[in-house]
């Protein structure tokens, strides 16, 4: 791994044992872009790679030739309006109305390790020869500001971690009005464009499109990563799958308004950008100011997408997810929101708990309505005491009584937020994101606390740690229920109200900083009416997140293939619910919905109590199952087999570091009459290895690695061609599901 800065080419090469990224120093000053993808040798030279010509109708920047042309050169960082007439990078205002720019380099730093991102969530290293780091430094000479390309390159994951600064080192002011993390000029437009889009409880569904002439782009205005889109997409060769082929995954670590962009130009050159989305964001640099940009990673690779969504796992699991609970087994939970709702006291909580631990739940979790008037969703938000009218002896009394019941407690919140019925919005109505003079929507009767305000943050986090402190809470749900409108701050200038929806989100990363700190052995959940903020930024703060709140299983399968494209299987909250469904009264066989959120950060969302004597065995062996495996579900190598997406299967696996274990999941949505025999074809066992297979604790055989990989394994059912002799619990009904433990012979 290294990164080489040839001088007399001006080129730099940063590369490791599979990936190379190259760049160099144009004529004119600025930053080239000449390659990314597979590792080549390092060579004094790659300028044959930039590629100009003359094209009539071009502008050229200099006087004396027709082929120095922006317009036809793959940059780095670029920027609109003198010779390129694509979309920029970066756009500046200046006082004189001009939003030229010409940032041209200066001098750079190589090191080993990664720095920190002030303030924002980012990956990270343990030691310094785990990456390298580029910084370039670019200098507008006529603005005086300066600008630095921040480039990482991990020595054993095959991704590249980017982001910019800005400081303004001239008298002057500006407004940086588009600040991308992320541009890739990509030399044609042979790809696929994948998307993780949908809404509330259909989140992250797989979209797929061949690349276009013109803009195409997901991006997000609503003050959240959001359930619509995510900031992932995927940029795949049209004959690569999950097991071969080229594909470019580009991930933006942030929580707020993103865009993610390729633009094809009509000579087919493809820039990918990524970054915060320019609509409504502008940033005031005074004299000596400085902004830091989110970082984007991107991950290449040759063997298809599941290699590229293993590499994104790995380094979020490790690298970007922190603290104590990233390498523990997390614990397996219910909740009761599903079971009670808003409809609670003390004692059926503690009935629901106490059923919870003779099941093997390792944590119980108190939802929404435990707080001062909280009884519906129209009041009480903002006011994080507990009413004692349900709780007489408070959070700290609950919780006492619940660890002794030998399980740990975990408590909601939704710190954001207030509803106008509430204390703290009669003493401070300022403090809500609001636009002097005009109507403020609403969404589920609550507003929107002004995060960008110091003040109102440190309230919301004195509120908390307190109950923090005086409680026994091992694990906090952090939930975010609804979008930001009529974005403005009281507090902010004007000329910084473009600010807002990014400082929204600085503020959060404060709190959670600050929570992280001061309680490092909670566990954190995020959640955002299920999955509307499931994206990196909150990972580093959070490391499990609600993966959506829908909870049936064979929605499940997609939502969660979907996240499984950039996100850890460790990171998707999975839980059971009761049936029927509450999202879409379907009804389903629990050990489906068990097989399904095995595959996640484990836990129910229903009252035990309510499942029959056969349900709850099934249960508590879904729990045993869920602790003796979560490590290798957790951290193995996760391979998706069958795309729900595709078809009527969904298969996907889980293999050991090394490759001694391995557990395949298959399930079907419809049960199919006299159909055709089945084969999966499994990923990543050892050839050689010959594992002993069961399914439902019974012997199927051993097998070899090479035939379970090549010849398949057979995984024809009872309503297969022929009849089987098949016991009556394993007959295929609809919503079918199957479990094979794989175990490599001593
Ligand atoms: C939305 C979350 O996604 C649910 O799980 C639950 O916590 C409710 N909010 C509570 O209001």
């Amino acid at each position: 791994m290294g990164i080489i800065f040839n001088e007399s080419s001006k080129e730099f090469h940063l590369y490791n044992q599979q990936i190379s990224y190259i760049m160099k120093i144009m004529r004119n000053g600025q930053m080239g872009q000449l390659y990314f993808g597979k590792r080549v040798p390092h060579k004094e030279n790659y300028d044959y790679l930039t590629e100009n010509a003359y094209r009539p109708v071009s502008a050229y920047v200099y006087e004396d030739e027709y082929s120095f042309s922006l317009e036809h050169l793959k940059q780095e960082y670029p920027s609109y309006g003198t010779s390129d007439f694509r979309m920029p990078a970066v756009e500046i205002l200046q006082s004189n109305g001009s939003r030229i720019t010409d940032f041209k380099y200066v001098s750079h730093k190589i090191y080993g390790g990664k720095p920190k991102l002030e303030g924002l969530p980012a990956t990270y290293t343990e030691a310094d020869d785990e990456a390298d780091t580029l910084e370039l430094l670019l200098r507008d000479e006529l603005l005086g500001v300066e600008l630095t390309l921040l480039y990482t390159i991990f020595q054993k994951e095959n991704a590249i971690a980017r982001s910019v600064r800005f400081e303004n080192r001239s008298k002057e002011e500006y407004q940086l009005t588009r600040a991308m993390s992320l541009c890739l000029d990509l030399p044609d437009k042979d790809y696929e464009w994948i998307q993780f889009s949908g809404a509330w409880g259909r989140e992250r569904y797989v979209k797929k499109r061949m690349l276009q002439q013109g803009i195409q782009s997901v991006g997000s205005t609503r003050g959240a990563s959001s359930h619509m889109h995510n900031p992932f997409v995927v940029l795949k060769r049209p004959m690569a799958d999950e097991f071969q082929g080229e594909v470019m995954g580009f991930s933006l670590v942030y929580t707020g308004n993103f865009l993610a962009q390729a633009e094809v130009d009509t000579y087919n050159v493809t820039r990918m950008m990524m970054g915060i989305h320019p609509l409504g964001f502008s940033w005031c640099l005074k004299p000596g100011e400085s902004f830091q940009s989110p970082e984007a990673v991107m991950v290449y690779s040759d063997q298809g997408m599941n290699a590229m969504s293993q590499t994104f796992h790995r380094l979020y699991r490790t690298r970007l997810a922190r603290g104590y609970w990233r390498d523990r087994e997390r614990p397996v939970l219910l909740n009761n929101w599903e079971a009670t709702y808003f409809n609670f006291t003390e004692e059926k909580l503690l009935e629901i708990a106490k059923t919870a631990k003779e099941h093997g739940v390792e944590l119980f979790v108190l939802d929404d309505g435990w707080f001062s008037t909280r009884c519906s969703e129209t009041s009480g938000l903002g006011d994080w005491w507990a009413n004692t009218d349900r709780l007489p002896n408070g959070i700290s009394g609950l919780s006492e009584k619940i660890e002794a019941l030998g399980l740990k407690f975990g408590l909601w919140f939704e710190l954001e937020m207030v509803n106008k019925d509430s204390e703290l919005y009669r003493n401070h109505p300022d403090w809500i994101l609001h636009t002097p003079k005009r109507h403020t929507c609403h969404g589920r009767k609550q507003y929107v606390l002004d995060f960008s305000r110091k003040e109102v943050v440190d309230y919301i986090h004195g509120l908390v740690a307190k109950i923090l402190r005086e409680s026994k809470i091992s694990y906090i749900k952090w939930d975010m229920n609804r979008n930001i409108t009529e974005c403005y701050s009281l507090a902010a200038e004007a000329e910084r109200e473009g600010e807002i929806f990014h400082r929204y989100i600085l503020g959060l990363y404060d709190l959670y900083e600050r929570l992280n700190t001061e309680f490092p052995e909670i566990l954190f959940e995020s959640c955002a009416s299920g999955g509307g903020r499931f994206d990196p930024g909150l990972l580093y703060y959070a490391p499990q997140c609600w993966t959506s709140d829908d909870t049936d299983a064979a929605e499940r399968l997609k939502i969660q293939y979907g996240t499984s494209f950039a996100y850890p299987i460790s990171s998707m909250g999975a839980h059971v619910s009761i049936t029927p469904n509450h999202q879409l009264a379907r009804t389903t066989p629990i050990k489906t919905r068990g097989d399904v959120a095995a595959f996640g950060a484990f836990g129910y969302e229903l009252d035990l109590a309510q499942l029959s004597e056969e349900e709850s065995a099934i249960v508590k062996e879904q729990i045993r199952f869920v602790k003796k495996y979560r490590k290798l579900i957790h951290q193995g190598s996760f391979y998706r087999l069958l795309s729900p997406f595709d078809g009527n299967i969904t298969a996907w696996m889980v293999v050991s570091e090394d490759k001694k274990h391995a557990i395949v999941a298959y399930y079907k949505v419809l049960n199919d009459v006299n159909c055709e025999f089945r084969r999966i074809y499994l990923r990543g066992l050892d050839a050689s290895l010959c594992y002993h297979a069961s399914r439902n604790g019974k012997d199927m055989g051993e097998f070899y690695g090479s035939e379970l990989m090549n010849i398949g394994m057979v995984s024809s059912d009872s309503s297969a061609g022929q009849p089987l002799e098949v016991d009556v619990n394993e007959l295929c009904t609809d919503f079918w599901s199957q479990i094979v433990i794989l175990d490599a012979q001593e």
